[in-house]
């Protein structure tokens, strides 16, 4: 290759700059939407690109305007559980060799994580899992059929410390609206995070809404579970001297 010839772009690059669908004002002007993420500019590795080419037919899905036919996708009716924001993927991936009885499915917009995501699943043989790197709000509200979801988990979402940006944290009244309609009744909403202020919000706004029950004794937070592998976040909050806390939920109709 000359050295005035670009790199040609594969799967993988054009991957990153893809992660949510643009949305348009009635009288055609672009809406700005209120994210819970900021795209970080992280380079994908060679191996985490490799990953993504090479076994995305195995386990990438897209963002669709109609739910995913999970029991085609997984090719079995066992339950899928949801894990919104799995960073490198590697307690996503422990799960999901931990449980063969389920399915699981990741969404992350970070494509490096994502990448790692795939290369650790290969790695470890796992089948049972699926990721997608789109905004999770889009694929709850088009991609995911109703009463079609064993459970959610939602693994130490970035806590947007300040006031002024708590409109930008994932979980809300409305959020927990959405999850609560695509949960099987009887599907559980398992919640952690190191961040006080934000675990209290987390208690309210589960709490709040009355279709839910708090599996915690105290009616508060449970003891950490041992089946929840440490992520990442945990591990460097842990370092910080942070405490963490769960939340564990199960939606009755
Ligand atoms: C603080 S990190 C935690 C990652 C991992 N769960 C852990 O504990 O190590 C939160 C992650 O959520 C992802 N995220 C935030 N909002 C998201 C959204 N709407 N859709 C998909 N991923 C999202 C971010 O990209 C980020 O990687």
């Amino acid at each position: 290759m000359s050295e005035f010839t670009q790199p040609k772009a594969t799967f993988a690059d054009r991957k990153r700059k893809t992660v949510e669908t643009a949305e348009f004002t009635e009288d055609g002007r672009y809406l700005r939407k209120v994210r819970s993420f900021v795209l970080r500019t992280g380079r994908l590795s060679e191996y985490q690109k490799n990953a993504m080419n090479r076994h995305w037919a195995d386990y990438g899905l897209e963002y669709q305007n109609t739910p995913f036919d999970f029991a085609a996708i997984y090719g079995n009716e066992n339950p899928v559980i949801l894990e919104i924001g799995f960073g490198m993927g590697t307690s996503l991936v422990e799960m999901a060799k931990n449980n063969p009885d389920r399915n699981y499915l990741g969404i992350e917009v970070h494509t490096p994580g994502v990448g790692a995501c795939v290369a650790l699943a290969v790695q470890e043989n796992v089948s049972n899992l699926r990721v997608i790197c789109h905004d999770a709000i889009e694929i709850l509200r088009d991609s995911i059929a109703k009463q079609s979801l064993g459970g959610l988990q939602l693994f130490f979402p970035d806590p947007w410390q300040k006031s002024k940006h708590h409109k930008r944290r994932i979980v809300q009244p409305e959020f927990i609206r959405l999850i609560q309609q695509k949960l099987k009744c009887g599907g559980f909403i398992h919640m952690a995070t190191d961040w006080q202020n934000y675990a209290e919000h987390m208690l309210e706004t589960l709490q709040n809404n009355g279709r839910l029950q708090n599996q915690s004794p105290t009616n508060d937070y449970i003891p950490r579970p041992d089946f929840r592998p440490p992520t990442k976040f945990e591990q460097r909050g842990q370092r910080l001297g942070h405490g963490v806390w769960d939340l564990y939920f199960i939606y009755q109709s």
